[in-house]
């Protein structure tokens, strides 16, 4: 391999964020090897990366953080030389009816890649700035916990989780930053407001309602719709991410959102006006599908993030308005049907079977 190649382990490579940042890695970087781990549960999902899924730079290997042993062996297969750890149950409705299994993936799945990670490296670390390795977690600003009407969370904002869900999170961020002070290990962690766009999965808010809408179904709103969430256009993340994994300065945090908050009744309107426009129907059709349910437990009011020391440091501002993102991603959802019905149908499970059983 040339003297600039990585070995890059992205972990959840098949989930929404994840497939976004493998496909700008392996399209981007032709002398880096990158193995996509990612278990394939209901959330990941191999025809997120259809387009990229023969690259020679490009391995997919399904299996569970969960398994320790498994992990260090793959390290040992394959000497990562970088991390990016998106891996995680990601949806926090189902962190309220199945808090363990969030425990144990986001949790104890950070630990056994860091083990895996500090085994393999710490005979050769260096001073962490010199160090050729990185361990990159990809966090949520869910950890700081719920603003109010005003504030935004910083990088020196107190962890305040209220979902189990956020508590997972916070907690593989504690054990992520314990392996740095501890021993050692080149780490960095950025945490990020609410993605949307292209592969979304439909049981979070906006792909939900755009396939609601599309299907003539009711849409879900929690409570009054008051509550606020400061939303990124995904590829904006990946980007960051990128940014940030090879600029980056070992041991930091970076926080990272779109300066753009949304009250969740007025982007649901926003979506019932964009696409009674784009399906031809008469203005204010789809606005009649909003249905006000109880309310979430434990409910988070507001997120909004300063993200000023990513763009202070790193020079990374969001590239995508608000309107072009959402213009993109309701084109993305009407143009593929496909995807979202093998999803709804559960027909997206036999992708891996298909494509990669005989591999
Ligand atoms: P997602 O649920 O769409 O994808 C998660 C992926 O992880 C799936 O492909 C799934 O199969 C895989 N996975 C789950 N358990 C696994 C295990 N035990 N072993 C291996 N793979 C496993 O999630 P997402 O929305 O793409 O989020 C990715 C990361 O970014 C998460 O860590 C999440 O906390 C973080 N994040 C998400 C958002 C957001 O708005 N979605 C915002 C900030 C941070
Ligand atoms: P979600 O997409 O689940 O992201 P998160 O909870 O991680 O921010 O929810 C975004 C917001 O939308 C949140 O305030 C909960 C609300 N919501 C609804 O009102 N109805 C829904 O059907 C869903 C899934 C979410």
């Amino acid at each position: 391999m040339p003297s600039d190649s990585k070995s890059i382990l992205i972990t959840g490579g098949a989930g929404f964020i994840g497939s976004h940042v493998v496909r700008l890695f392996v399209n981007t970087y032709p002398n880096y090897k990158i193995v996509n781990l990612d278990k394939l549960t209901y959330a990941g999902n191999l025809e997120n990366l259809r387009d990229i899924e023969n690259k020679t730079n490009y391995t997919f290997v399904k299996g569970d953080i969960v398994n320790g042993e498994f992990v260090h062996e793959l390290f040992n297969i394959h000497k990562f030389t970088g991390v990016i750890h998106l891996a995680a149950e990601s949806h926090v409705d189902r962190s309220i009816s199945n808090p363990l299994e969030f425990v144990t993936t986001n949790i104890i799945g950070t630990v056994n890649l860091l083990n895996a990670a500090k085994q393999l490296w710490q005979p050769t670390l260096n001073t962490a700035n010199k160090s050729p390795y990185r361990f990159y977690h990809i966090s949520t600003d869910e950890v700081y916990g719920a603003l109010g009407a005003s504030g935004f969370f910083t990088e020196k904002t107190k962890y305040d989780p209220h979902s189990p869900y956020s508590a997972s999170k916070a907690s593989s961020d504690h054990l992520v930053r314990a392996y740095a002070d501890t021993y050692g290990l080149p780490v960095i962690i950025t945490n990020c407001s609410n993605n949307y766009g292209p592969y979304h999965f439909p049981e979070k808010l906006i792909p939900l309602a755009l396939n609601n809408i599309k299907n003539n179904k009711n849409i879900p709103v929690y409570g009054k719709g008051e509550n606020i969430r400061d939303w990124l256009f995904v590829e904006d993340h990946a980007r960051a991410i990128n940014l940030v994994f090879h600029k980056g300065k070992s041991g930091e945090t970076y926080n990272i959102g779109g300066h753009n908050e949304w009250k969740n009744i007025d982007l649901i309107r926003l979506l019932c006006k964009l696409m009674d426009a784009k399906l031809n129907r008469p203005a204010g059709t789809s606005e009649k599908l909003i249905t006000f349910v109880t309310d979430r437990a434990g409910h988070d009011l507001r997120y909004a993030i300063d993200a000023s020391k990513i763009k202070n440091e790193l020079g990374w501002v969001p590239s995508v308005s608000f309107e072009e993102g959402l213009e993109k991603t309701v084109d993305w959802f009407l143009e593929n049907e496909k995807w979202l019905k093998n999803i709804t149908s559960g027909n997206y499970k036999n992708y891996y079977e298909k494509q990669y059983a005989n591999r």
